[in-house]
Formats: structure tokens, sequence, C-alpha cells
């Protein structure tokens, strides 16, 4: 059965922020020939497919999310040759790589809105949306920027205003020109075309906004301290419908060259997200599941909640998909603690669907406070509680000085944690007991074992409600898993009165037989119980 499923099926996803991983030209910043020299790690870890953050030539205004030439590699980065070389060296080691697309809006620097600006009747003014002033001169209307303030920025030498949906130096594309549209597809082509193996696309619910340009409802909901960015419903500039028929024709492109895959970013609510996967699944083959990463409260029967709603949810034959942390959020550990973290990764390695994991948090690499001073982020820049900078600093590799990210005498672009000694690549290998250890051991698991890797889902009933226990099952392979969401002892009973086999606790501490009828879990423990093919099925 298993040569029916993709590589992205069966595969594990690692998001790479390229700035932070590896530092091999001592300017502080991570770059191509570091990542190279980590494939090996990342080989060893287990991991099928890399992502990258963007590479592209960009002013950093939102650190490569501002794209100034689509087709080519920023010098802090390395060259093209060297993107030719992670992907040759990546694929000798069967790892795929992922590109971030970056479709919304390109940086102001861009050759394209150089041109757009320079005057009203340039051929390419329409490559982008300007719009007239409102009658009172302002902005032609309430829209606003996701990194505070209006989306509108005023261009005094051709008096009129041009959209930003992020940074006033990321201008939004105006994806009804058919030419943006084919620019656009000759750069995936462009990338295909080198071998990479498929996109992640940015924002990819925003590309089209509503040709009216009515103003957007305010959100009843907001309350002062959640993130500008939510004080407005979205509504006519995300997910308009005729969105879908453009995630069609990216996927007809990337569908000429076999084996690849697109992912779409997608903050939208569980009924619009699986809409992304296509009436026909013809748009993204995984539209980003961030449901474990925005939902308000971690606990055990949320989670079931959203794992059953997704599963009922999922079209006919469309492939989950979950995440557990990027570069825009709060990493796992932070938001959970350490402790509940490892319940947290045998969650994300155990349930059906792809996971995607973000550098460092295999390691349980945790936020790092950053002084209003070193701030980067853009809307951090403006309110220090929204900077994303916490979760992107540099990754741990080693004890010596910056955790081997950058050589000692160098300044890391982003601080280096300083629990480092304990938390980085080195000593966790050594260290039996260790996160990076405990996730390898579930990414082997995974890896080996069909039920876990493409079997079916089905959670469990059973009475404690600090638990979630679910079963995952491939032909008469069958896996039950029992995660304790409390810091404190819970007993787990099960109908069965059944054996099985404790493979792995988040501990990693015990294996061995394990009585279904009566298990007890530690405060923050996962259990990964293999059950004996001949025990009843009644589960
Ligand atoms: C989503 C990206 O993940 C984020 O980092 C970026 O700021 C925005 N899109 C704008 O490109």
């Amino acid at each position: 059965m298993m040569h029916a499923h993709s590589w992205w099926q069966t595969g594990v996803i690692y998001q790479v922020y390229p700035r932070s991983f590896l530092d091999s030209n001592r300017d502080g910043i991570g770059d191509l020939p570091g990542i190279i020299s980590k494939l090996d790690y990342l080989r060893w870890l287990g991991v099928d497919a890399i992502w990258l953050s963007p590479i592209y030539p960009s002013p950093m205004a939102d650190f490569g999310y501002d794209i100034s030439n689509y087709t080519a590699i920023h010098p802090l980065f390395g060259t093209l040759e060297d993107l030719d070389s992670l992907l040759h060296q990546a694929h000798q080691r069967n790892l795929k790589l992922i590109l971030d697309f970056v479709p919304n809006h390109t940086s102001d620097e861009h050759p394209w809105f150089q041109e757009s600006r320079s005057n009203r009747s340039n051929e390419k003014r329409d490559w982008y949306i300007w719009r007239d002033p409102a009658p009172d001169g302002g902005p032609p209307n309430n829209w606003t920027s996701r990194f505070g303030g209006s989306a509108w920025h005023f261009d005094e030498q051709s008096e009129q205003y041009y959209l930003h949906l992020f940074d006033v130096k990321q201008p939004d594309l105006n994806w009804r020109n058919l030419k943006v549209r084919q620019a656009m597809y000759d750069i995936l082509r462009f990338w295909l075309d080198r071998g990479v193996d498929g996109f992640r696309i940015d924002v990819l619910w925003m590309l089209l906004k509503d040709e009216q340009f009515r103003d957007n409802p305010m959100n009843p909901d907001w309350k002062p301290g959640d993130p500008p960015s939510a004080r407005q419903v979205g509504l006519y500039t995300g997910d308009l419908p005729d969105m879908h028929a453009l995630a069609r024709e990216m996927r007809a492109i990337v569908d000429r060259y076999g084996e690849r895959v697109l992912i779409g970013e997608l903050y939208l609510p569980l009924t619009s997200l699986i809409q992304y996967y296509g009436e026909q699944l013809d748009e993204a083959h995984l539209p980003f599941n961030f449901q474990l990463v925005t939902m308000p409260t971690w606990g055990a029967s949320t989670i079931r909640q959203v794992v059953d709603a997704y599963e009922a949810a999922l079209p006919r034959g469309a492939w989950p998909n979950w995440v557990l942390g990027n570069h825009d959020r709060p990493r796992i550990a932070t938001r959970v603690g350490r402790e509940q973290a490892r319940t947290a990764q045998m969650l994300l390695l155990t349930l059906r669907g792809t996971p995607t994991c973000y550098y460092g948090d295999e390691l349980g690499m945790q936020n790092v406070a950053i002084p209003p001073a070193l701030m980067h982020d853009p809307p951090g820049k403006q309110d220090p509680q929204h900077s994303r900078d916490p979760q992107r600093t540099p990754m741990q590799w080693d004890t010596s000085p910056n955790a081997g990210f950058c050589p000692p005498e160098v300044q890391p672009w982003l601080p280096v944690a300083s629990d480092y000694h304990t938390y980085n690549v080195a000593v966790e290998q050594q260290e039996t007991h260790s996160f990076l250890t405990l996730v390898r051991a579930l990414l082997t698991l995974r890896r080996s074992s069909p039920a876990l890797s493409v079997g079916s889902q089905r959670s469990l009933d059973q009475p404690n409600p600090a638990c979630f226990v679910y079963l995952r099952q491939h032909g008469r392979q069958r896996y039950v898993v029992a995660l304790n969401f409390s810091a404190h002892e819970q007993v787990v009973s099960l109908p069965e009165q059944g054996q099985g086999r404790l493979l792995l606790s988040t501990h990693l501490d015990h294996e061995g037989p394990m009585a279904l009828g009566e298990m007890h879990l530690r405060g923050n423990e996962g259990l990964l119980i293999w059950l004996f093919p001949f025990e009843s099925q009644m589960i």
C-alpha cells in the first residue's frame, strides 16, 4: 500500500529559517553553504524535506518576504550555484527541497514596482494596485496593513495611493492583471526547471482583493493587546471566491513536473481552509493546517475536537497535515512549556498527515527575549509584544560561543538563547533522555511504521478529560497513542482489557508490556503503544 503515497504524504517537512541556521561566512547571518553543511544532521534526524524561508535578493524590510528579484539568490545567503549545490546534495541524501514563493507582494525596490511607480502611464502601472485618494484626500478605503496602520501609502510623485497589506516596502501585486500572473508563473517554472520539489506559497488566500474596494468590517471581538492585524475582518482582502481559479492555475503548472508539492499558507477557518484542496483536489496538495498553532487553549478536549473536526471535514482523498510552529508564531516550548512540548511533539509526529517541524523545536528551543534595541522585525518595532524575532534566534548546535551558529568573534544577527549550553544538538545527541533523542525516536518509529505514516486515525473514548487517546491503524498493525495534557499523574482506562507493548514514553525511561485496561501516565507524559495483532479488535 505504501507505494500509493507520494513523498509529501509519507514524509516529514522541516522548516529552515536560513538567516538563523548556520553562518558559514562570518557575517552573523546564516547562509546556503551553512545549510549544506548540516544536511547530514537533517538526514540523521530523520526528516524528508526542507522548506527554506526566502533566500532571494531583498532589502530585508521583512526579512526576505520583500523580494526584489525572484530568480536569484541574495548574496547574504550565497549564489545560484550554492542553491544548485544544495539541491544536488539534498537529493543525493534523499531529501527534498521546497522553496518559499511570495506572490502577493514584491519589494518596493523590485524593478517592476520602480517602473510602476515612475508614472501613471507606465506599462507596469497596473501591475500593482493604485487608487486615487478618497474625496477628503485620505486613503481610498479603511483597509489596514497586517503590520499596523493603513494599508495605503501615498506616492507624492504620481499622486496616487498604492496598496500594501504588509510593510510599506511590500506593495501588493495586481493578480487580476494577466501579465502579472504570467510573470509569476514563469518564476515557478524557473525553479521547477532547476529541480526544486515544490513551494510553500506565502499568504495564498490574500492574492485577490475586492474589485469594488469596499471597506472591511471591524472585528467586534478585538481587544487591546490582540495583534493589530486582527482589528479588522479581512472580508474584502482575502479568500475571495475567484482565488480558487488562481490556485488551480498554479497547481496545473506544478503538476506538469511530476511529483512536486504545493503548500498553501492559509490562516482561515476550517470550512474555508479545506476549499483550498480544490473541488477536484486540483489546488494545494497541502493547505497548511495551523490549528495546533492558533488554538487559544492547549488541552486534551480542545485538541480532540480539533482533530476530529478536521478529519471529518477533509474532502475525500485530501491528505491532512499538521504544524506546531513557524517563524511567525511563538515556539511551542514557550507556549506550553518544555515538559508539555515533548508530548506536543508526540502528537505532531503520530497524528495522521504530513507534519511540518520548525528548526530548533526538536531541541526544545524556546523564544528568546530580545531587548527593544536589538529588534529587527517590522511589526515588532511598532509593538514589541508582537515581535517575531524571539522565535527566529540562531540554531543551537553546540556549547561553543554563539552555540556554534557563528564564530565567537562574530555577533549573530539575533542573540543566542542563554540556555544554549544545555539545549543544543551536540549535547542532546549524547543524552539518552534529551528532547532531541525523543524527536528522533518518534521520527524513526513513524518512518518504519505504515500505521503511523499512512494509517487511519480514530479518537478513542475514555473517561479522563486530561488525556487524549487515539488509534492509528494500517491493516493489522495498530498503535495507541495516549497523551497527558496535565502536569499531574493520570490514569487512562480503555474498554479493551488487552495487552500491548509500550514502544516509547516521552520520558524515554521505560518500555515493555502494557495493559490497556489501566494505563498510568505521569504528568506531561505521552505513550506510544503497539497493540499485539492477535489482541481483540474491540477498539
Ligand atoms: C507570511 C510570512 O510567513 C511572514 O513572515 C511574512 O511577514 C508575511 N507572510 C508577508 O510576506
